[in-house]
């Protein structure tokens, strides 16, 4: 098969639930020809609070998951399994391409402010691995990071409450705890792929100095460069397809999913599968 042969196939694209919707869509903008396929892992949400072991086990049985629908690449839109398990997901999928989130998120955070005091607002996982902190110094070795697990967050954008009192004073209270006189951010990195449903609660009770980053749109770009130089972005026209799968929880899923890609999304559009 020559690389152009694979221009039509789908890009495969997962998260634990709907937080990776943020990047599907960045993707579905950078490329709105390109046929998409999106798993949820609803059944076994959340993944931040795991341990790597499990972690590691629910990405490669997703990756096989996508596997099985020819995919031409895949986008590991969790930064808890992109911290955990790329390496080995890169191996499993092997010569099809596999982009996280963590470097392009750290990659927007030091463009957007150079040697800069970064919060880092993630899962129990990506701040247990350091994940983060470690993708930043590689680029920006004046940079400080701080990392602040944010779990209950995860659990706020899967009900649909990203906005309003509750929102407000969860996303307060975990601000508080990550900061002290010793370190104020002047950027928020939204380490989770759920955190940008919650990006208004955050940028209010950051204020407008703070540059708050997510890896959605950086990651799209990365996705487009390498289908591009692998001669295989699709053509034509048409709008391309896109597919939900999920793992448990249709109803639900479709609820919020449609919320934030402001489409109307029923259950039979999201067909479930078992991992
Ligand atoms: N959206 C995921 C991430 O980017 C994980 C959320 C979870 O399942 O804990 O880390």
């Amino acid at each position: 098969m020559t690389d152009s042969d694979n221009a039509p196939l789908p890009i495969g694209i997962f998260d634990s639930g709907v937080g990776g919707l943020t990047v599907l869509k960045a993707v579905r903008e950078a490329l709105p020809h390109e046929d998409l396929i999106y798993l949820g892992d609803t059944a076994r949400l959340p993944y931040g609070t795991k341990s790597p072991a499990s972690i590691a086990r629910y990405a490669t049985q997703a990756t096989a998951k996508l596997l099985e629908y020819n995919i031409k690449m895949l986008v590991v839109a969790c930064n808890t399994a992109s911290a955990v398990a790329l390496t080995a997901l890169q191996q499993q999928m092997a010569p099809v391409p596999v982009v996280g989130v963590v470097e392009p998120g750290a990659m927007a955070a030091v463009r957007a402010r150079p040697a800069g005091a970064h919060l880092v607002l993630a899962t129990e996982a990506t701040v247990r691995l350091g994940a983060y902190s470690k993708a930043i110094s590689a680029r920006d070795a004046a940079a400080r990071v701080r990392e602040q697990p944010c779990e209950l967050l995860v659990a706020l954008a899967e009900e649909g409450w990203t906005n309003g009192d509750i929102a407000d004073s969860i996303v307060r209270r975990y601000l508080d705890e990550a900061e002290d006189d010793a370190f104020k951010a002047d950027s928020i990195i939204l380490g989770c792929t759920h955190f940008p449903l919650l990006r208004e609660a955050i940028s209010t009770a950051v204020g407008d100095a703070v540059e708050v980053v997510d890896s959605a749109g950086t990651t799209a770009a990365v996705v487009r460069e390498i289908l591009s130089s692998n001669g295989e972005l699709a053509e034509g026209h048409e709008p391309g397809s896109l597919r939900l799968l999920a793992t448990d929880g249709a109803t639900r899923f479709a609820r919020v999913g449609g919320q934030f890609l402001g489409e109307t999304l029923t259950a039979e559009d999201v067909h479930l599968v078992d991992l």
